[in-house]
């Protein structure tokens, strides 16, 4: 499922603004503990702590596995040094120049959108870390269904609305969400709510938010207001929708990061699904 609040691609905004601006090396949450304070070097260990968090969900007895939108490959990394098989799927270019630098010979990258991706070979497990709002349930979990082996798991951590409200709506509802496993024949093995842990995540990005993001737009609205009448018309003639997009980037960052908006409305789950055999 895209984001469908505007033209722009927000989530892919987002992703670039974590990595060309914040630096970070990771493009997940990460995993905080209660007393952990809110700055980023502790955000870069949450977001290593989450992948060795996550590698706990992976089963016994595995050898291959899709990691679907690998983002800058650090799961996919991690679970090639365990000498696990990794092929790693991004549609993203920059983020592919990025995967092209990693050495490993457990793993490999393809430049694809899971919707596009196509092998004969099948795997033991399907990772979707963060990336299974990305697509339509229907077609994820059915694509889910042909790439796994008989009995093969899938392993998704990611946002999930509590019901289908107004709010997150770039995230699928979890119990229509689970509906549709079950109709491609997926059973739940394991869920664990680790929305505690990846909250201060938003709190941070509520910070930075103000810290950076609202002084521009208060520099942007103070010369607008400054400006001739007629001047400010012409740009708005000229430049509506882009007006429009900057403004409604405002609201969905508002809600993007507003922890008790998301507490409210939302969870962050890590489930393990198994094919019935
Ligand atoms: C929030 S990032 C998560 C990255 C990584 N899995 C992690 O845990 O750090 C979402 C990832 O999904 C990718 N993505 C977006 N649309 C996709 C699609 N249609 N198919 C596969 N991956 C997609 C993004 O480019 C990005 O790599």
């Amino acid at each position: 499922m895209n984001n469908h609040l505007t033209a722009i691609n927000y989530s892919e905004l987002e992703l670039i603004f974590c990595l060309k601006i914040l630096k970070l090396n990771s493009l997940h949450y990460g995993y905080w503990k209660s007393r952990d304070e809110i700055n980023i070097n502790n955000l870069k260990k949450a977001q290593a702590k989450y992948v060795r968090y996550l590698m706990k969900f992976i089963p016994r007895g595995i050898k291959d596995i899709l990691d679907v939108g690998c983002g800058v490959g650090d799961n996919a990394t991690a679970l090639a040094k365990k000498g696990y098989r990794v092929i790693g799927l991004t549609p993203d270019k920059y983020q592919y120049k990025i995967l092209k630098g990693i050495n490993n010979g457990n793993v490999s990258f393809e430049l694809k959108k899971f919707e596009n991706f196509w092998t004969v070979k099948k795997f033991d497990c399907i990772l979707m870390s963060e990336s299974s709002n990305y697509f339509d349930m229907d077609i994820g979990l059915n694509k889910s269904k042909d790439l796994l082996k008989k009995n093969g798991y899938l392993l998704v951590a990611d946002t999930f609305r509590k019901t289908l409200s107004k709010e997150f709506t770039g995230t699928h509802v979890e119990s229509e969400w689970i509906r549709c496993a079950e109709k491609y024949g997926f059973k739940v093995i394991k869920q664990e709510d680790i929305t505690q842990n990846v909250l201060p995540t938003l709190v941070f990005g509520e910070n930075m938010y103000r810290e950076y993001l609202a002084p521009i737009e208060e520099i942007i609205d103070g010369y607008f207001k400054k400006s001739s009448l007629m001047r400010t018309k012409i740009i708005e003639f000229l430049f509506a929708k882009d007006v429009k997009r900057l403004f409604s980037l405002k609201d969905y960052l508002f809600e993007r990061l507003n922890s008790n908006l998301f507490s409210e409305k939302a969870r962050y789950l890590i489930y393990l699904l198994r094919q019935k055999g």
